[in-house]
């Protein structure tokens, strides 16, 4: 019926241009969900959210409520949140322990942290002769197709079949080795609770900006000046200049032409790397002290490895933006053709120094949060995005910039020296899209 509706994709998706429908019409926003987020494998969340038997975090995969869950045993399960009698959610709160069993507000049948059914009262009387018998397996909660963990990060797919999680990451699983290896204990705690930002715009907009090297010296330009600013009198008044403004200020500093010297790599399903980092290997005493826990846990020769990946920006299509050397990232679900919710998580080096997670803390305050400037930055011109492509100005969006100069590399697609800002990323995830969407 929705094929019927959409007849030929080829219209919408060129090499270098897509048409705005593409952002604005929510029967392709049903047919995303259905071919891309209800298939492919989605973030739900990190092993450490739910570190007890009970605990669980509800998340969103495309249209569905799902929740995590850490059985009994140990095992972490994703079931979709439903009640097989009459439908009510089974969790009407974001996350909690629900002790040894799920149980319905409304008429109070139990599951076991797996999903299967556990008792429904007055059963034998209630249902004798009719179709429900306790072994029916529509009694159980429906679980997601394929749940799979990599480092601690847990996914899930709806689909049955498809790539297993390893294959689908490819080489872009680099996000979760660099910021686990980068921990002397080689693993990572997620900061129990995180920022949740809805964006009134499409959420393939929040996407494409994540490796978008040209905006940030433009977008964020006012930003960085002022913290810059700052930065400078109180390097005058103190001799010292914080790390925290750094973090700001290189958004001036890092001028628009400086930007072509990144680098991205596309791959395959749309995932992409930025490299290049803005210079936050410092040399002060907090971080000589990690320097020196790390190489006691790992050699010189391994810890020089670690910390000379020059990784910015990982992006997992179609919902992960992972800032690996600072330990976060950015989980995008789509609630509506023009709303999105983003949620903002950040992470502790298992065995590093306090003030390593204090920078990060620092960057996470500073860069991701609703709060920073840089952020609504950004979400100025997400909203302004959508609603430019909700009207009758034009009808395409252009991915041109540096078109035909990339390279194709061991299967990926790396942007040539000095095209750093390249829309290569925009046109390998749409690439992906029209692919999927093709079925
Ligand atoms: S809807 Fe859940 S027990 Fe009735
Ligand atoms: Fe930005």
């Amino acid at each position: 019926m929705l094929q019927e509706r959409i007849p030929d994709l080829s219209k919408y998706v060129e090499p270098d241009r897509v048409r705005r429908e593409v952002y604005t019409s929510p029967e392709i926003f049903e047919l995303e969900m259905e071919r891309i987020h209800e298939k492919v494998w989605i973030y739900c969340g990190h092993e450490t959210q739910v570190p007890k038997a009970g605990d669980y975090y509800t998340v969103q995969i495309g249209r569905q409520p799902m929740i995590m869950v850490r059985g009994s045993e140990g095992k972490i399960h994703v079931l979709y949140n439903r009640c097989p009698h009459r439908g009510n959610m089974i969790a009407g709160d974001r996350k909690g322990n629900t002790g040894e069993f799920f149980r319905c507000s409304y008429h109070a049948w139990t599951f076991k942290h797996d999903g299967k059914l556990r008792s429904i009262p007055m059963m034998e009387s209630g249902y004798a002769g009719t179709r429900i018998n306790k072994d029916s397996p529509e009694l159980c909660m429906k679980h997601a197709a394929r749940v799979e963990n990599y480092r601690g990060f847990v996914f899930a797919s709806l689909a049955k079949d498809g790539p297993s999680l390893k294959e689908f990451l490819g080489k872009a699983i680099v996000a979760f080795d660099d910021m686990c290896d980068r921990a002397p204990e080689g693993s990572v705690e997620v900061v129990p609770t995180c920022f949740r930002v809805i964006q009134h715009s499409n959420w393939k907009i929040f996407l494409e900006n994540q490796l978008d090297a040209l905006h940030p010296s433009v977008t964020h330009q006012s930003t960085g000046r002022a913290a810059h600013d700052v930065e400078k009198l109180i390097e005058k008044e103190t001799g010292k200049s914080p790390i925290a403004y750094h973090m700001l200020s290189a958004f001036a500093t890092v001028t628009i032409d400086k930007w072509d010297n990144f680098q991205t790599i596309n791959y395959p399903y749309g995932h992409c790397i930025l490299t290049g980092y803005m210079g936050l290997r410092p040399q002060d005493p907090d971080t000589l002290a990690y320097d020196k826990v790390m190489i006691k846990a790992y050699g010189k020769k391994r810890f020089e490895e670690i910390v000379g990946v020059n990784i910015h920006h990982v992006l997992l299509y179609p919902g992960l933006s992972v800032q690996s050397p600072l330990q976060q990232l950015r989980a995008v679900r789509p609630l509506g053709v023009d709303k999105t919710l983003t949620e903002i998580w950040h992470f502790r080096l298992k065995g590093a120094p306090e003030p390593i997670y204090r920078r990060s803390l620092a960057y996470y305050n500073l860069v991701n949060s609703p709060s920073t400037l840089i952020n609504a930055d950004d979400l100025e011109n997400f909203w302004k995005c959508h609603q430019g492509l909700s009207s009758d100005g034009g009808d395409w969006v252009s991915f041109a910039r540096h078109m035909g100069r990339d390279l194709e590399k061991d299967g990926a697609v790396e942007t040539a020296p000095n095209c750093g800002t390249s829309e290569a990323p925009m046109r390998n995830q749409m690439k992906a899209w029209a692919e999927y969407l093709r079925g």
